[in-house]
């Protein structure tokens, strides 16, 4: 939560910092901010409430000159979102500014102490209580920025990443993290400075990612130093980052989340790609070649994610014991962490997450790590903080997932775990060849089918119509399709703010049956598989109850269609690959709905893409 941008170089550097927050706002958008050294030597911080739109026009009279600057978008955690609020803060005598990722967990006792001092406070946030600690530091033992960040950062207990500008120093950017992201771009006689590269490939590919308790010196015209909080130097590789702008564009998309949905069948490919060979024979994950026995020992697998990734993880559950007889357990990341879980060297943890970035999943990492278990990672998102820590893992390369609400991240996520289950189950010989080969082969074919399903896309917007009037809506499925049910609910809510509850269809009758009504949508994944008889008959039973039933069902179902209100045909494929397919009819009908209510659909309220905060 919360993005933070910094330039320094011989451009202007407002422009750089705005265009670099509107590429991290999905990371928070409730206000923004931005604090410049100017032309004339003053450090102006200009704030506002709401996107960094806000903002724009906020500053449109002011002086935005000066090619030092920092700027922040912000998800609120101790205080409500309001310009006083926003960042940067400015320390008591304004000669310092800074930026924030994170929480500073101990800034109550932070700010007793300095109030005790005589400092006041403008804000409610823990931010402010950083930058004037940095400040009341350096004044007290006059030294310099550097020295006092430092001296301040070991005050600290919690997360962040921070930027600080010093008015009497306007040539340096003081830079560090802890648990929160921070990037450092290495371009010609000019540095950056983001939450993820976004907002710096546009201008460079050479960055260095910061490690925790790490801290960037940023001199004009000097080579970048980073150092630790006791000042031992720290040796960095650059790295090369592969992003292409188009990706972080619409394309002609009215939303990042269509942009996304249609991408599914590419980002599919592009998942598979020279891991299944071109016969479709054979899968090769990397990741086992490297520590197969490591895997192949494991007497349990425990799936740890948040959010989507987590029902996906649900999917791998299901993978997972089917083909390789491995008992897996899918655990929130934030429940695991705090329950004192029973964890050892036999088991093997995967880490499920889109941003690679969510406090809760890397702090389930770390504690696993800690009690010798084994840490698999399936992310998205390239050189972020739970690949770094994780043993090994396997990218979901579907590229970056800029909407809010999630959608090809899952569909990777369930790819990757896929040929993780098949290529384990065939290691372990614990699925027989042909059935091996026909899910391969079937794999190759999915692409193909979700473009299929994306021919839908009008009568779904069509359907979606009739149910803006809806305040609840239920999703049921069985089997694989359960969690897809979730997933589907979880989108609506999301992105529509209709209450969605998604339940295995069995368990409808143990509750919320007594929700049924004629006002009660209720969408029912049908597709045909071995639980089809099953899953009819909890149809029969809404009817009975006279819900209105959308299901989803195999193209050319007659027997379901002539019972439903209404019915998305979808093309046919194995029952374990069928929430490839099923998962997207839901995300379009979400996105429909969410965009007939006139609804923000790429930044819903209260929402941040990057969870970087417990
Ligand atoms: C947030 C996002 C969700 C995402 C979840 C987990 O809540 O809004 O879309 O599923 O975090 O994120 P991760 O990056 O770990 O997959």
């Amino acid at each position: 939560m919360c993005g933070i941008v910094g330039y320094i170089g011989k451009k202007d550097a407002y422009p750089i910092l705005i265009k670099g927050l509107k590429r991290l706002e999905y990371r928070g958008y409730d206000s923004a901010g931005v604090a410049l050294i100017s032309d004339k030597q003053a450090l102006n911080v200009y704030k506002a409430k709401g996107k960094v739109s806000e903002l724009e026009a906020f500053v449109a009279e002011k002086d935005i000159s000066g090619t030092t600057g920092i700027a922040h978008t912000r998800w609120a955690t101790h205080g409500e979102p309001c310009s006083i609020n926003a960042h940067p803060h400015y320390s008591s005598s304004e000669r310092l500014a800074l930026i924030h990722n994170g929480i500073i967990e101990n800034y109550a006792v932070l700010k007793e102490k300095l109030q005790s001092k005589g400092y006041t406070f403008k804000s409610s946030t823990d931010t402010e209580v950083l930058v004037q600690l940095i400040e009341y530091i350096q004044n007290k033992q006059s030294i310099d920025l550097l020295t006092a960040v430092q001296l301040a950062l070991r005050e600290v207990i919690g997360a962040y990443a921070i930027a600080v500008l010093d008015h009497n120093n306007p040539d340096c950017i003081i830079a560090a993290r802890k648990s929160s992201p921070l990037v450092v771009g290495i371009g010609e006689d000019e540095f950056f400075l983001a939450s993820d590269a976004t907002p710096i490939v546009e201008y460079t590919d050479k960055v260095i990612y910061l490690d925790d308790e790490e801290i960037a010196v940023i001199r004009r015209g000097e080579p970048l130093k980073i150092v630790t909080l006791p000042n031992m130097e720290c040796e960095h590789e650059i790295q090369t980052v592969a992003l292409n702008l188009g990706q972080l564009e619409k394309g002609g998309y009215p939303h990042f989340m269509l942009k996304e949905i249609f991408e599914q069948p590419d980002c599919i490919c592009d998942c598979m790609r020279g891991r299944i060979n071109v016969e479709g024979t054979n899968v090769v994950l990397s990741a086992v070649i490297d520590y197969k026995e490591r895997l192949l020992a494991a007497k349990r697998f425990i799936i740890v994610a948040c959010g989507t990734s987590w029902h996906a993880g649900l999917i791998g559950k299901q993978l997972i014991e089917t083909f390789c007889r491995i008992p897996v357990e899918v655990e929130y990341a934030s429940e695991f962490r705090y329950r004192d879980p029973v964890i050892d060297s036999n088991d093997v943890v995967i880490a499920i997450s889109q941003s690679g970035e969510t406090a809760d999943t890397l702090a389930a990492v770390e504690l696993a790590k800690s009690h010798g278990a084994f840490i698999y990672g399936i992310c998205n998102s390239v050189g972020s903080s739970i690949p770094r820590a994780t043993h090994t893992g396997s990218y979901i390369h579907v590229g970056p997932e800029i909407g809010v609400a999630s959608t090809k991240a899952f569909t990777g996520q369930v790819t990757v775990l896929t040929m993780l289950a098949l290529t384990l189950a065939r290691a372990k010989k614990s699925i027989d060849e042909e059935r091996f080969l026909a899910i391969v082969k079937e794999l190759e074919h999915i692409p193909d089918k979700m473009k299929e399903v994306l021919q839908l896309n009008n009568s779904i917007a069509e359907l979606s119509k009739m149910f803006t009037y809806a305040h609840n809506f239920i999703y049921l499925g069985r089997g694989f399709a359960y969690p897809v049910a979730l997933e589907g609910a979880l989108k609506l809510k999301e992105i529509s703010y209709i209450h969605a509850e998604g339940y295995p269809a069995a368990e409808m009758k143990h509750g919320p049956i007594a929700l049924i009504d004629t006002e009660m949508p209720v969408v029912v994944i049908a597709t045909r598989n071995d639980l089809y008889e099953k899953v009819l008959s909890n149809i029969q039973e809404i009817k009975a109850r006279k819900g209105k039933v959308i299901a989803l069902v195999t193209k050319g179902d007659e027997v379901i269609s002539r019972i439903a209100d209404t019915c998305i045909e979808l093309p046919e494929t194995i029952e374990c690959l069928d929430p490839l397919i099923t998962t997207m009819p839901l995300q379009l009908l979400a996105y429909h709905v969410a965009v007939c209510k006139g609804m923000d659909v790429d930044q819903p309220r209260n929402l941040a893409k990057s969870v970087t905060v417990e």
